[in-house]
């Protein structure tokens, strides 16, 4: 009869694997939450000069942190925005095309306006989302019909 040194146990059992796996999914969940609220970390910062283009035409360089509205006012891009910027006529629509995840975290009030789904399918509000890295957007074509 071996010994009980020679017994080759199972390192974890089954109830501490279940412990671990809820541990590696709640960390998951906290990570995502943290990155939703907060935003991923960029390699841009206060004071960088950033690349706006609209339409793939209309490029110019803005502070960090300047919203995608006022890029287009300092580029002279027409860009509707009855609501002031308040972020409730959604009439500042854009699509956008390139560096989303260089743009601030959606915000509720700017989620409500657009709609769950246009949000997902990467429209902003260019008056809540402000510029913190390089980004391309694209002015829907209804709203450029004039
Ligand atoms: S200007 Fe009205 S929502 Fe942006």
């Amino acid at each position: 009869m071996p010994y009980a040194a020679h017994v080759a146990l199972p390192k974890k059992t089954p109830v501490e694997l279940v412990r671990q796996r809820l541990r590696e999914v709640a960390r998951d969940v906290r990570d995502r939450a943290k990155a939703r609220i907060f935003g991923p970390r960029s390699k841009y910062k206060e004071g960088d000069l950033l690349t706006v283009s609209f339409q793939g035409k209309h490029a110019g360089e803005v502070l960090y942190g300047t919203t995608i509205l006022s890029a287009s006012r300092a580029m002279k891009v027409d860009l509707d925005h009855f609501c002031g910027g308040c972020g409730s006529c959604g009439t500042c629509r854009v699509f956008v095309v390139a560096g989303a995840e260089h743009l601030s975290p959606i915000q509720m009030n700017e989620e409500i306006t657009l709609g769950a789904e246009a949000a997902r399918k990467g429209h902003r509000l260019a008056c809540q989302a402000k510029v913190q890295g390089p980004v391309e957007v694209k002015i829907p074509d209804y709203f450029l019909a004039r």
